[in-house]
């Protein structure tokens, strides 16, 4: 089926684009209140994830009430653990909770690689409703989380400033953490290839907590894992966001990936040097839309003069903050649409 707008899929593949498309990170979210409406009824986050009606509901709302050029299918990137057997809890105002976690062999070996059709059903349930009221206005992005940061929830439990008890184990058990970082490897395949045979136009592998890595440890415990999803997904292209990973942007310019995130740590002109094969997305600090509406467009415009229109995805460097006026973001939003013409 023709997408009516295929911006987003034309500029990851490097083709020409009319103008620069655009989409936020965690765009279906709490900024708006229609969102929090649905999270209301749903009564959790966990609830609202795993019931299909509803977080198609709320991955469309962006679409229509921001004007995005893209969905992003409204789930987490913790639900690949729970697949494997180690569940999670989402706190109020305080995040995820794994009230069990995973630091030997024999833990590991009690969970089982995910299998999506039984395991992660809803997510691919909450796909094809999406799809469907989607119809073809815009491509739908798949995700999942990197299996280096998916492996810092399942050791830590919970989210922290250093992952200090994640890292101990790459230095102290290496052996251990390779087992564990592949069963999520082949987990995460399975899952992304369910999601695309749902629906999804592109998928996002997000490497949220790279960036406390040093550079031989993401060489070694992240890059490679990330390396074996991108030689399986060969159906649609696939960015990769690894954030802070500043220093391994050449690294990640050589994998078979289409489209490579920057957050707004890494330099617009000196990315486009280090990787000159991909299309780049992002990388607008979320902080800019607490400013006033003229320095919004001021920044978009610099933004794109830094980037240009071509092979480029606008977005944020990283989630727009819940706390974020939706009129600052529609304004974000506009600026891209008018600016890259
Ligand atoms: O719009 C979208 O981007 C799609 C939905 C989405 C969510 N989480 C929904 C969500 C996506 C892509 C994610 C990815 C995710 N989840 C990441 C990687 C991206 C990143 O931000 O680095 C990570 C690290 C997580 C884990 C996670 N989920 C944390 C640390 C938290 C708590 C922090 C917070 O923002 O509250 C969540 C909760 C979460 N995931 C919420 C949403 C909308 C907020 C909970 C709620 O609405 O009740």
């Amino acid at each position: 089926m023709e997408l009516k707008n295929d911006l987003l899929l034309r500029a990851a593949r490097g083709e020409k684009t009319e103008r620069t498309p655009v989409w936020m990170m965690r765009q279906a979210g709490r900024i708006l209140a229609e969102y929090r409406a649905v999270r209301e009824k749903a009564g959790s986050f966990i609830a609202l994830a795993t019931t299909p009606e509803m977080a198609a509901e709320v991955t469309l709302q962006p679409v229509d009430l921001l004007g995005v050029d893209a969905a992003i299918i409204f789930s987490d990137i913790l639900v690949i653990p729970e697949a494997m057997g180690l569940p999670y809890e989402m706190i109020e105002q305080r995040g995820p909770v794994f009230p069990a976690t995973v630091h030997t062999v024999e833990d590991l070996n009690k969970l089982h690689v995910a299998e999506p059709e039984t395991d992660l059903k809803y997510v691919l349930d909450a796909i094809k409703l999406t799809k469907a009221g989607l119809e073809n206005r815009v491509p739908l992005i798949g995700f999942a989380g990197a299996p280096f940061t998916i492996f810092c929830y399942m050791t830590e439990g919970k989210g922290s400033k250093t992952f200090s008890v994640a890292k101990k184990h790459l230095y102290a058990d290496p052996e251990f953490s390779h087992l564990l970082l592949q069963k999520i490897t082949d987990s995460t395949i399975a899952y992304l290839k369910a999601q695309i045979a749902a629906g999804a136009d592109l998928v996002q592998i997000f490497d949220s907590w790279a960036g406390i890595l040093s550079p031989e440890q993401y060489r070694t415990f992240s890059l490679p894992y990330i390396e074996q999803i991108c030689n399986a997904i060969t159906e649609v292209p696939v960015t990769v966001f690894a954030k802070g990973a500043f220093f391994a942007r050449k690294e990640i310019s050589e994998l078979r990936c289409s489209v490579v995130g920057l957050d707004w740590n890494m330099d617009p002109a000196e990315s486009r040097a280090i990787i000159p094969n991909k299309t780049l997305q992002g990388n607008l600090d979320p902080c800019v839309l607490y400013s006033s509406y003229d320095q919004i467009k001021a920044e978009v415009k610099k933004m794109l003069n830094q980037f240009g229109t071509q092979r480029y995805i606008a977005n944020l460097g990283h989630g727009v903050y819940p706390d974020t006026d939706p009129d600052k973001v529609r304004c974000f939003i506009e600026s891209v649409k008018e600016y890259s013409c």
